[in-house]
């Protein structure tokens, strides 16, 4: 297979961006986008998200955090509301830009915050400028992870933690949902180099008509070797959903919301009321569930570039 060029990459994820979220975008008041950063802050809560377990959100008054990838920005702008510096980089410039006027909507609280084009591949910033790196779901859409890795380990500061979720191969969703029915019932695995990424992703609310051009999944063993550089390197697993299982799961998450609602915090980032994970579906995230929840340090001793 050719390898899919960026602005594949850029395309697909635009498309997906006017699906799920310009409209939301479009009427975002700062009351509102206030509102829906508490909300946002409670469903993590709830799900024990890395954006609220791995991060130390307490202690983000003042720090230079970068978030690679921030998509519609939700993310980010919770990180600004709770003091951080953000500089908050994307490789596509329609969700640079929403990340963007997010920042601008809140004023004051967001005052130092940016957001940019770019690409995790070549991060256009000076060595050790970031005391934090976040990325969620973001580097096994690129077209070299190890290189987006080696470009996190590059920006952090000596001592500096990067927090980054990456999808998990050793999961429910990937051998059950999509290896199972797609890759080997349906012989996609075979013929198709990038069968994984038409398999996820869309989720938008509009007929897909641009392909995902990548997605990669991860053993543990993977990330073990992936963030061999970093010190203190921490992953578990999180993130299960009897809704994506094929066909019947449609039925569970109709049942899933009668039984136990939607949260108001799923607006920001995936452009709708997130419906609640039964208890049950939390504790088999932490088994076999779809994400891996990565912490990881710069060593202290890294020497410091030549000034
Ligand atoms: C699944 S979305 C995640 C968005 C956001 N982090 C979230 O959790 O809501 C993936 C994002 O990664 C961005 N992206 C993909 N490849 C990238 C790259 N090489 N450099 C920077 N951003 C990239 C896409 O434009 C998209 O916004």
């Amino acid at each position: 297979m050719t390898a899919p060029a960026k602005s594949d990459i850029q395309a697909f994820w635009k498309a997906l961006y006017n699906s799920l979220y310009e409209d939301v975008d479009a009427h975002l008041t700062r009351d509102a986008l206030f509102k829906s950063l508490d909300d946002l802050e409670d469903m993590f809560r709830l799900r024990r998200h890395m954006a609220v377990v791995e991060m130390p959100l307490a202690e983000l008054a003042g720090k230079r955090v970068l978030e690679v990838g921030p998509g519609a920005g939700g993310h980010s702008a919770l990180f600004a509301k709770h003091g951080a510096i953000m500089t908050s980089l994307d490789i596509t410039p329609a969700r640079a830009r929403a990340t963007e006027a997010k920042f601008r909507l809140m004023g004051e609280a967001a005052a130092d915050c940016h957001a940019v084009n770019g690409d995790s591949e070549n991060l256009p910033f000076a060595d050790a400028s970031f005391d934090i790196v976040y990325s969620n779901g973001v580097l096994h859409h690129t077209l070299d992870t190890e290189r987006a890795i080696a470009e996190v380990f590059r920006v952090l500061k000596p001592g500096g933690r990067a927090v980054i979720m990456l999808y998990c191969k050793s999961s429910w969703h990937y051998w059950i949902n999509m290896f199972l029915p797609i890759g080997l019932l349906m012989g996609k695995a075979f013929r198709d180099p990038n069968w994984l990424g038409k398999a996820t992703e869309w989720g938008g609310k509009d007929r897909q008509t641009v392909a995902n051009p990548i997605t990669r999944c991860y053993t543990g063993a993977e990330i073990g070797r992936l963030f061999a550089a970093f010190k203190d390197v921490t992953w578990r697993k999180g993130e299960f959903y009897w809704y994506l299982v094929p066909k019947l799961g449609r039925l569970y998450r109709k049942y899933q919301i009668k039984r136990y609602g939607t949260h108001p915090g799923g607006v920001l980032v995936y452009g709708e009321p997130w419906p609640i994970q039964s208890p049950l579906e939390l504790k088999l995230g932490e088994i076999m569930g779809f994400s891996w929840f990565i912490a990881a340090r710069k060593p202290k001793n890294t020497p410091l570039p030549p000034p």
